[in-house]
């Protein structure tokens, strides 16, 4: 049997969900999606945070962008090193995304970062590569130094124990392979009252108060409308399948931190593979990328997949885009881009699919 790089883990009790959900003939938002905020209100265990649940982490992204008003022009720092969905979140609104290196931990280079502010620059979004926020407060900082908004793209990191102990814009995914998924989906928490009820609106159309109605199974027909809104909310369908998966979520973190732990204690020390310097403990880790030395990281992906081992580059520096290009280099990313695999983890991973994934990548990295 092939074993796939990511993959959801739906369940019976997805099935259950989906099933109750279209019996009732509600598909689209209502109490479910309310109760999927209410529970992930609970999860983070912020009575202050609003959450709102959108169709995608790109969706949620642009709207706080338009939330805390980004204008057409205005210039957003974003870590080339992300996947594209950041980058098209920020043009989607007509301002110009501005690709920064990163570092070792393919986290936002500050010191480039600060290099790249001009006098247009107005946000910051940080992007928590594999879950991880080592250099977060350095953001923080740095926006507070000159004056920008943050809204951290925390796509990766569902189920990390730092999110919850700072304020901010936080953009989650919720897409197939996420930590937990909606079928597709996304959220953006926050604890500013004035951000959360303003972006209420716009994920639906803009249509005032319309997140109300619909909750109490009413529709809006006598309505007013004062600013550009998107069809971007999420419905009952995807936020049934989200409440299961965040009842399982201690299954899902357990499965995720013991194939972890055992890639970091079994693949170091070898000749041409380096772990990433990334510490895991206090994420549900979302991806595993490893470092590739020696030119052969291609060789490895071949090797892999010619044993029907799933694996990718997480991800394509966004500015080698055409649509994204800037005119300049970004060293360390163009580095890590030649170098990164990501190999599989996912809950529907066995323990002797991980011991047959190690056990090939050390034959391979002892006859090359
Ligand atoms: C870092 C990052 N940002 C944004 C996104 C976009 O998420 P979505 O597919 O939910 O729009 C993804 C999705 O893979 C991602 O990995």
């Amino acid at each position: 049997m092939p074993i796939k790089l990511s993959s959801p883990s739906y369940g019976d009790l997805e099935i259950q969900a989906v099933t109750r959900v279209l019996q009732s003939q509600v598909t689209s938002m209502g109490q479910e999606t309310y109760l999927f905020e209410q529970e992930l209100k609970q999860f983070f265990g912020r009575d202050d945070f609003n959450v709102l649940a959108v169709n995608s982490c790109t969706a949620a992204l642009q709207l706080a962008l338009q939330g805390i008003g980004i204008n057409p022009g205005d210039e957003v720092l974003v870590p080339t090193l992300t996947y594209v969905g950041t980058f098209q979140a920020v043009s989607a609104i007509g301002a110009i995304p501005i690709p920064c290196d990163v570092d070792n931990e393919c986290f936002i280079d500050i010191v480039d970062a600060e290099s790249r502010i001009t006098s247009k620059t107005k946000a910051i979004i940080p992007v928590l590569y594999a879950g991880i926020d080592t250099n977060i407060k350095a953001v923080y900082k740095l926006a507070d130094k000159y004056n920008l908004h943050v809204i951290e793209d925390v796509a990766h990191s569902f189920g990390s124990e730092n999110i919850a102990k700072r304020n901010g814009i936080f953009c989650f995914s919720f897409d197939p392979i996420k930590n937990i998924s909606c079928g597709s989906g996304g959220a953006i928490v926050s604890s500013d009252n004035n951000f959360t009820n303003h972006v209420k609106d716009l994920r639906l159309l803009g249509v005032i108060g319309d997140t109300e109605r619909r909750i109490n199974g009413e529709r809006s027909w006598d309505f007013d409308v004062v600013e550009q809104g998107w069809r971007y909310h999420m419905g009952n369908l995807c936020a049934a399948i989200g409440r299961t998966q965040l009842s399982r979520i201690d299954f899902i973190k357990n499965i995720r931190c013991s194939i972890t732990s055992r890639y970091m204690e079994e693949l170091s020390g070898l000749k041409h593979i380096r772990l990433l310097p990334i510490n895991y403990e206090t994420a549900i880790p979302h991806i595993f990328p490893v470092l590739v030395e020696d030119y052969l990281r291609d060789d490895l992906k071949t090797y892999l997949l010619s044993k029907e081992i799933g694996c990718g580059v997480q991800y394509k520096p966004n500015h080698l885009l055409t649509y994204f290009k800037r005119g300049y280099s970004l060293p360390n990313a163009e580095r890590l881009y030649e170098q990164l695999l990501s190999i599989p983890l996912h809950p529907r991973l066995s323990n002797d699919d991980v011991t047959k994934i190690i056990e090939i990548i050390k034959d391979w990295d002892l006859n090359i």
